[in-house]
């Protein structure tokens, strides 16, 4: 989507950030006190070096695990010789209250990737359609290629690399047998949300044979009031959804690999049958629980996450680069040079981006490291255009 076709609330927010700056402070002086405030207990800044390069290439957190997470992970080394499961009722009972659903409704995997190949596994049959977004990740049509299911409908993107709804619903109402539809709100690598209103409809008009695995990696990084998690509507009873959640995002715990399943315990009861029983490690349950509790790590880290998109926004702005806004930890940048030159000279200049998504060849997808980071990358992305390479 062009920079002037984002939507109003895209502009608000960044008008209203820019008054934050009144003064005239430029991008510097915002990288002083916004970004002092926002990153209390991270690491200090360092410039990037080639053994040390600034990582904004897979929709990591920059900012660590959370300190109350870390210090019992380090605690829970100790009891290395015990299994996990006196722990896992409790991190399942924790996310179940938040949902306002019985723990039966809720699986705890790998990571979201080891539910959405559970769920897959699950409902994988030969005559069973995987529908599919034609950019968004990955996981799902991989496993699918691996189960044997042969038709994976890829529903082509709209023109601002929004999802097509309306193309989602026709593969599936032309589809005779039961359909899988992987839904990822917000969508990754885009960043753009689907409406809630329009999403929930369609669900809650039950197409026949058709369970929907609704994917919500990055929904806590979504400011758009359009968006809204699928969760209420598990809790209501709707029994078409697997909703698929992770601690690798906001939590900062991509490498624990924790993530959750919430479901009816029926399909609940399926799922486990395709997950190894106390897969997950007993420092990483008790992490993802002290992380749960940490209410001002969360606060910070979707604060931190908010000032890194709008420093990076900032530079965009001023230098006219157009992008899709963004509900997540990272941006789809356009580009008006090659992605392959873009990534070598950020590389050069100790900055790693995201790699190809095609069929958006002209697009680089960038995560969201600290403020400090991406005011070192907004200053880089300044000289870059005096050198004619953005
Ligand atoms: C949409 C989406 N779902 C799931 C995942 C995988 O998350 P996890 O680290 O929990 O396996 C990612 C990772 O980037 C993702 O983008």
């Amino acid at each position: 989507m062009a920079k002037s076709d984002a939507p109003n609330i895209q502009r608000r927010q960044f008008l209203k950030f820019s008054g934050a700056l009144a003064g005239g402070a430029a991008l510097t002086g915002l990288s002083s006190a916004a970004v002092a405030k926002s990153s209390e207990g991270s690491k200090s800044f360092t410039p990037p070096t080639a053994d040390n390069p600034i990582r904004i290439c897979w929709n990591e957190n920059p900012l660590g695990m959370s300190p109350k997470a870390q210090e019992v992970a380090r605690a829970t080394v100790v009891e290395g010789n015990r299994y996990p499961f006196v722990v896992t009722g409790q991190l399942q009972k924790m996310i179940a209250d938040d949902y306002g659903v019985s723990p039966e409704h809720v699986l705890l995997t790998a990571g979201a990737t080891e539910g959405i190949r559970a769920a897959i596994e699950a409902l994988a049959a030969p005559d069973v359609q995987l529908v599919v977004p034609a950019l968004t990740f990955d996981a799902a049509e991989e496993t699918a290629k691996v189960n044997g299911i042969t038709k994976i409908t890829k529903v082509p993107m709209q023109k601002d690399w929004g999802i097509d709804l309306a193309g989602l619903k026709k593969a599936v109402a032309d589809y005779n047998g039961p359909s899988i539809v992987y839904f990822v709100n917000p969508n990754n690598p885009t960043g753009a949300i689907s409406k809630a209103d329009d999403v929930e409809a369609w669900i809650k008009s039950k197409p026949a044979n058709t369970m929907f695995l609704m994917d919500e990696a990055y929904a806590e990084f979504a400011d758009d009031p359009n968006f809204r998690s699928v969760g209420p509507m598990l809790k209501a009873g709707v029994d078409n959804i697997i909703l698929l959640k992770t601690f690798s995002k906001l939590f900062a715990m991509a490498g624990m690999r924790v993530g959750w399943v919430v479901a009816t315990p029926e399909m609940i009861g399926k799922l486990r049958e395709k997950t190894a029983s106390n897969a997950l490690n007993f420092p990483a349950i008790k992490a993802a629980i002290a992380s749960w509790e940490d209410k001002p790590f969360i606060a910070y880290s979707r604060q931190s996450n908010e000032t890194a998109r709008k420093i990076l926004l900032e530079v965009f702005h001023k230098l006219d680069i157009k992008y899709v806004p963004s509900n997540t930890n990272f941006i789809f940048q356009k580009l008006d040079v090659p992605l392959k030159d873009y990534q070598q000279h950020m590389k050069d200049a100790g900055i790693l981006v995201g790699r190809a998504f095609p069929p958006a060849d002209e697009y680089c997808r960038v995560s969201l490291g600290t403020p400090e980071e991406m005011t070192f990358v907004a200053k880089t992305l300044l000289d870059f255009r005096k050198k004619g390479w953005v």
